[in-house]
């Protein structure tokens, strides 16, 4: 196997972990912690698990952001971005929406976690950061899908 396509099977791979770690991670957060910490409101569960997850969530979310663009550059699709026709293209408009989205999401964690987050702890009310996070959720998942079409070519 030639040493570019092993190289992009390796960042594949490591694309794909990172992307299960953030969207399992963030599902698993929205169908079973929260609906415990429902049964057990007092315990806090959602507010310490999130804590500990916090971390690697962010790395595997970082991870997604670099490894992302690499998978095109290695394409040789680095230079053909710069190219207005190429985001009429399927790919391009996939990758569009994509990153629009992935955009969207960091701009989303980064309020639920730098200002939503403290704010409910500190007024005993998870509304607001539960509603975000269910959005991160869902966009994520429309990110995932996004991420299986471009694997397909379009
Ligand atoms: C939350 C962030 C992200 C998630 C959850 C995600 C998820 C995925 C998934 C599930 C795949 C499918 C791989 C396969 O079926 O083989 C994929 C492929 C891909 N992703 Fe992402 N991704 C994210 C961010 C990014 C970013 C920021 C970029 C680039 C700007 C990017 C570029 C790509 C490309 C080019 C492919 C296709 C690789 C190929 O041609 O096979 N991704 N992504």
């Amino acid at each position: 196997m030639a040493l570019k396509e092993t190289l992009f099977l390796v960042l594949l791979a490591i694309h794909l972990v990172a992307a299960a770690i953030w969207v399992g991670g963030l599902l698993f957060f929205i169908f079973a912690v929260v609906p415990a910490a429902r049964t057990a409101p007092d315990a806090d569960i959602p507010a310490r698990l999130g804590r500990a997850f916090r971390p690697v969530a962010w790395v595997a979310l970082g991870t997604l952001v670099v490894t992302g663009p690499l998978l095109l550059f290695i394409q040789g699709l680095g230079a053909a971005v710069l190219r207005l026709g190429f985001w009429r293209s399927p790919f391009g408009v996939t990758l569009g929406v994509k990153v629009i989205l992935v955009v969207t999401v960091l701009a989303l964690t980064l309020w639920h976690d730098i200002v939503l987050g403290p704010r409910s702890q500190m007024v005993s009310d998870p509304g607001p950061s539960r509603r975000v996070g269910r959005a991160i959720g869902l966009l994520s998942l429309v990110i995932f899908l996004a991420g299986m079409a471009l694997a397909q070519g379009f």
